[in-house]
């Protein structure tokens, strides 16, 4: 790559550092202009680095930039994020620019908004060499000293690197993988540990001081000892009041940041798992198997866990003391703790298993929870509540017995450990006393008192770490399972990884195989087609003939296919996953809209699109002569599950929303199968105008949305009976014909016939 001495060579002619004309030459005085040259530096860059930018994907959009806006440090950030590459914005000092190293070249954002590539730099003549599009091809780079540089760049630069080393978020799910995010914030702990030493140290202090005031005050009657100790406590209370403000406060603050961490982690992780993994689980037990187990793990992490830990700080400062102060007592009482460990050690086993029964339990009750909320309209008109609440009631019945059990449990080993644990405390007094009783003043009163304080103190560390052992295997479980989720093989391994070309839109499918994960059969079998670009292919074919999965594998749904999908000669395998559903459009029979006003709807959050985009994509569907005739038009807020919107409406918003970001290829899976007759030739009227200039693959049971399509697919179990024009199909597939011909029937018979129609053709 450019070094400093590489480019000595080419950059001979300027070893003296450019005066001010020279520096002129970067500067740009249209705005306009200046942004382009900015954009078009980042864009070579990022080339440099394998990776494809385009001025559609900026967060400003192209129209705003036309009108003079400069995009800001961040947004530019941002823009290259996009397509996978690591970006920083910095402010860099003179000193630092010609010292680093160059592995690739830096942006420098200079003053009238252009931008230069940094591409060498020498420490020892104190110069940098700068490449700026003003600088002709040939040119060579132009050398700026401290000064000359000041006078054209404040110093704002853009670094990029290619990332491709494996992160945090690649590792598997593992309660190490939990445990590396509490380390991360080593020094916040650090500190916490710190200032728990700090206060357990000041709570060793009042018994201490006890014993002296009865020992040296009380016996030797002496005042000034008294003062003495008096300013002691004052200042041991301050501090004490200080170091435990001083803690919660970054108890607070490790918790809160493990915590969204962990949030941030998992969602990121749950959206890259594969479509068909969504689908083969039920909803409420993937949100039983994460959610609510990363919640489980949270809690522990940031409440019991950090609690117990500094506990055990002040576990190890007290037991010195103890063992000083009264050596045969400080025994029993390590004796007993060491009873309860070893009761509770004994149960965890069985217990581990009931937690474990009780949590699969909570899993299956959220499961129908969550099933019965989803499916509520389906369960309402058959009139299913009574089998859902059969269903819930047996769920909560064996999860609230589960409960019970594992809760029994853990009282029995409470119960074994109460009366050592009472014994650690008061029986300890009733020895203690006949010590000195009968070693006639060896055991000093004050000393036994301060014992007693400070023994109370030990019992509850001790059976609190007890009790962590227990959390511990329940949080081993809840990871376990988050694990079973989560540890799943993401849809891409890498991301960012991939070509990102800009489709021409010819299709093709050659010798196309595949199988779901544990079908018998296969869903495709050696399916072959071709689209030119800008052509349209209807295909048809009984329910179950593959045609869904003809239009899941072109969006990389499932990948892992025998045979060759490719567009524009591309293999599909090799298209960045997220470039390639960019820009692509696709329309089911159901789509999900999600909460918010319709414009947004429609732009989906799509970058740099505005109001107007929604309207023209909107005109195209069809969908605006609706919306107009609403009274807040594009800004109507639909709610969840869109209750106040009609199937056709839906189906026509999704239409446009396909169509906003002009999709050279658009995909429409039986988007027009659920509407009625009259919206449906409303939207088929549309497809003519919607299919300029995109390659549009239409699949429909109807043939009427098809008879114009310039191919036609059929398919059956898996195989290409015939692709050609509606004509020649007619006259040569006998399927295609027997198929046109109950249509045909069907637009001539009456109203019986609907039904018959549709169970033919779907062969249910
Ligand atoms: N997610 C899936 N998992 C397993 N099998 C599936 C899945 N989706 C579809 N199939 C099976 O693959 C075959 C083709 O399905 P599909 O392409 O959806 O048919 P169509 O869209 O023509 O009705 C069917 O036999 C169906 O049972
Ligand atoms: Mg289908």
């Amino acid at each position: 790559m450019t070094s400093a001495s590489s480019t000595q060579e080419q950059t001979r002619p300027r070893t003296t550092a450019a005066g001010p004309d020279e520096t002129c030459l970067l500067s740009v005085s249209d705005p306009v202009v200046a942004t382009r040259i900015r954009l078009l530096a980042i864009a070579a860059v990022a080339r440099f680095h394998g990776a494809e930018l385009h001025l559609g994907d900026l967060a400003m959009g192209e129209l705003a930039m036309a009108e003079g806006a400069a995009p800001s440090p961040a947004m530019l950030v941002e823009w290259i994020g996009r397509s996978g590459l690591w970006a920083k914005a910095a402010r860099l000092r003179w000193r630092q620019l010609v010292t680093m190293e160059l592995a690739s070249p830096v942006i420098l954002l200079l003053r009238d908004g252009s931008a230069a590539l940094l591409i060498a730099n020498d420490a020892k003549r104190n110069r940098v060499w700068l490449r700026h599009s003003r600088l002709g091809p040939n040119d060579p780079p132009l050398a700026l000293d401290e000064q000359s540089l000041a006078a054209v760049c404040g110093g704002e630069a853009i670094l990029i690197r290619t990332e491709r080393a494996a992160n945090r978020s690649e590792a598997a799910f593992s309660l190490g993988w939990v445990a590396g995010l509490v380390r991360m914030e080593s020094r916040a702990m650090r500190d916490v540990g710190l200032a728990s030493i700090a206060l357990s140290l000041l709570t060793v202090l009042p018994p201490l001081m006890v014993m002296a005031v009865i020992d040296e005050v009380v016996t030797h009657q002496s005042l000034s000892t008294l003062v003495l100790l008096s300013l002691l406590i004052g200042t041991a209370l301050i501090s004490e009041t200080l170091l435990g403000y001083a803690r919660r406060q970054l108890i607070l603050i490790v918790g809160a940041r493990v915590d969204a961490q962990l949030n941030l982690h998992v969602f990121q992780r749950l959206l890259r798992l594969p479509l068909d993994y969504f689908e083969r689980n039920q909803a409420g037990t993937i949100w039983s198997m994460t959610g609510q187990q990363i919640s489980k793990i949270r809690e522990f992490l940031t409440g019991k866990l950090l609690a117990t830990m500094l506990d055990l700080v002040t576990l190890l400062v007290l037991l010195p003391i103890l063992f000083y102060l009264q050596p045969a007592l400080s025994g029993v009482v390590l004796i007993g703790a060491c009873l309860i460990t070893a009761a509770i050690a004994g149960f965890m086993r069985p217990m581990s298993r009931r937690v474990k029964r009780w949590i699969d339990a909570e899993a299956a009750k959220s499961s129908v929870m969550v099933e019965t909320l989803h499916g509520i309209r389906t369960i309402k008109s058959l009139a299913l509540e009574q089998q859902q609440r059969d269903r819930w009631d047996a769920c909560v019945a064996e999860a609230t017995q589960a409960k019970v059990e594992a809760g029994r449990l853990g009282n029995l080993t409470q119960m074994i450990a109460t009366p050592i644990e009472g014994f650690m405390q008061r029986g300890v007094l009733l020895i203690g006393a006949y010590m000195a009783l009968s070693s006639d003043g060896s055991v000093a009163v004050g000393s036994l008192v301060a014992f007693m304080m400070l023994s109370g103190r030990v019992a509850q560390p001790l059976a609190s770490l007890a009790k962590l052992m227990e959390d511990i295997e329940e949080v081993r479980t809840a990871t376990t399972l988050a694990a079973m989720v989560l540890n799943q093989k993401p849809e891409a391994a890498d991301p960012a990884a991939g070509l990102r070309p800009q489709f021409q839109g010819a299709l093709s499918f050659d010798k196309v195989s595949y199988s779901y994960p544990g079908a018998s059969s296969p869903a495709l079998n050696g399916v072959s087609f071709s689209m030119a670009p800008g052509t349209t292919l209807g295909v048809v074919g009984r329910s179950g003939s593959g045609k869904s999965t003809v239009t899941r594998l072109l969006q990389g749904i499932a990948r892992d296919c025998a045979g060759l999908v490719s567009i524009d000669g591309i293999d599909l395998r090799d298209v960045n996953l997220t470039h390639l559903r960019r820009n692509l459009g696709v329309v089911l029979q159901e789509n999900f809209l999600f909460r918010g006003s319709i414009r947004e709807n429609i732009l989906a959050g799509r970058p740099g699109l505005t109001l107007a985009d929604a309207v023209a994509a909107a005109q195209l569907s069809g969908a605006s002569e609706f919306i107009e005739r609403l009274p807040n038009g594009y800004e109507t807020f639909i709610e969840e599950g869109s209750p106040n919107l009609s199937g056709g409406q839906r189906q026509r918003l999704a239409i446009a929303r396909a169509l906003v970001h002009n999709p050279r290829i658009l995909i429409l899976d039986e988007a027009t199968s659920a509407l009625d007759p009259e919206t449906e030739a409303l939207v088929n009227a549309n497809l003519a105008r919607i299919a300029r200039g995109r390659t549009m693959l239409i699949v429909s049971h109807r043939l009427s949305s098809l008879v114009e399509c310039d191919q036609i697919l059929v398919l059956d179990e898996g195989r290409v009976l015939d692709v050609g024009p509606h004509l020649e199909l007619v006259l040569r597939c006998a399927t295609y014909r027997q198929l046109w011909q109950q249509q045909n029937r069907h637009v001539a018979a009456t109203r019986s016939q609907p039904a018959n129609l549709e169970t033919s053709i779907q062969g249910a």
